[in-house]
């Protein structure tokens, strides 16, 4: 059976908040393929990085509470793993990195001993061998003098220097998942293009699957075979990454797109704001009745604000939560 590797099924994330229970996931749902890369954009806030930290049970919680829904992971279903199996599977067999590297580097272990940790957790291997490997991971992930190196602290390095051991650490015990939560963002330009060709190439050689969750279109036509878009805690367009930027369908999406200096998709295409589409993404503790996004559509009717839209089939695979697929007449020229 060809089952994806990873399948997020209906997933629902809540948070107690000061006015009451809001949900932050909303029946998301999508599956990865084994080798695959898969962008999840949006705008910030849209519930991107509480959806990775469901996969690896890191939502904090109170407040945040897994309300329904399935994750499964090579057949078994994380949501309910016992916390055991998940911190086995975490850094074994998935594996992540965040924006920031200083939140997930600890400040007070030189960067070799952090890198030779996995493996000596998740592989057995002793100090000795596992801290040579982890020398080599870090002349792999080109740190100069790596092997000099291994003895410096986090704050010794730079920012691009910093998320590079955050890929060694991640990539040592081979996993088949990286997820990776905005690995460039706060990354100048060049630095940007030099980690992203580094995520690349350890992926082809390694064959693992890739989660990259970004604000940043540009990266996701460079990086990404398909695409899923969030918008306020929901996927509102699925597709292959030549649909998606040939012929977007959601309006929210094409927002996304116009907001980009550069459709043909540089990595740093996104360098501007995305939030140029007219208003903000609406707070989780808001109740909206219909389309989530009608506030700031320029083709919303009567429809969008009475009833959500489901997520309904366009063409070939590609999906949208828009009523525009069943009303097309509605759709706008001049918007
Ligand atoms: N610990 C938390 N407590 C309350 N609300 C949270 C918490 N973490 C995230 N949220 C809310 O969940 C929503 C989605 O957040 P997030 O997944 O971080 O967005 P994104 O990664 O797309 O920028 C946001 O409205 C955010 O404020
Ligand atoms: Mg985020």
């Amino acid at each position: 059976m060809n089952t994806p590797l990873l399948g997020i099924e209906e997933l629902s994330v809540g948070f107690d908040t000061p006015e009451g229970k809001a949900r932050a996931v909303d029946r998301v749902s999508f599956a990865l393929e084994r080798g695959e890369t898969l962008g999840v954009v949006g705008e910030s806030g849209c519930g991107k990085s509480v959806t990775a930290l469901s996969i690896l049970g890191l939502v904090p919680s109170p407040p945040g509470v897994i309300e329904s829904g399935a994750i499964r992971f090579e057949n078994s279903d994380l949501i309910g793993s016992p916390p055991e199996a998940l911190r086995r599977i975490r850094g074994r067999d998935i594996a992540m990195i965040f924006q920031e590297p200083m939140t997930s580097l600890n400040p007070v272990l030189p960067i070799g001993r952090q890198v030779a940790e996995p493996l000596m957790v998740h592989r057995g291997l002793n100090r000795k061998e596992a801290l040579d490997q982890a020398a080599q991971w870090l002349e792999r992930v080109k740190i100069p003098d790596a092997r000099r190196r291994m003895g410096d602290y986090p704050h010794h390095l730079s920012g691009g220097m910093r998320q590079r051991v955050m890929i060694a650490m991640a990539m040592v015990c081979r996993p088949k998942l990286l997820i990776a939560d905005e690995p460039t963002t706060a990354l100048d330009v060049t630095i940007q293009a030099q980690i992203l060709a580094l995520m690349v190439g350890l992926k082809q050689e390694m064959g693992m699957s890739l989660l990259l969750i970004t604000h940043n279109l540009g990266v996701v036509a460079q990086m990404a075979a398909r695409v899923v878009v969030m918008y306020a805690g929901q996927v509102v367009e699925e597709a292959v990454v030549s649909e998606l930027f040939g012929r977007p369908f959601h309006p929210y999406t094409r927002g996304l797109l116009r907001s980009m200096p550069d459709p043909a998709g540089r990595p740093d295409g996104g360098s501007r704001r995305l939030s140029e589409i007219p208003g903000i993404v609406p707070a989780i503790t808001e109740a909206i009745v219909g389309c989530k996004f009608a506030g700031r559509c320029p083709h919303a009717f009567g429809r969008c604000r009475e009833q959500a839209p489901g997520l309904f089939d366009i063409a070939g695979g590609q999906r949208a939560r828009c009523w525009l697929s069943r009303f097309p007449e509605r759709r706008r020229t001049d918007a």
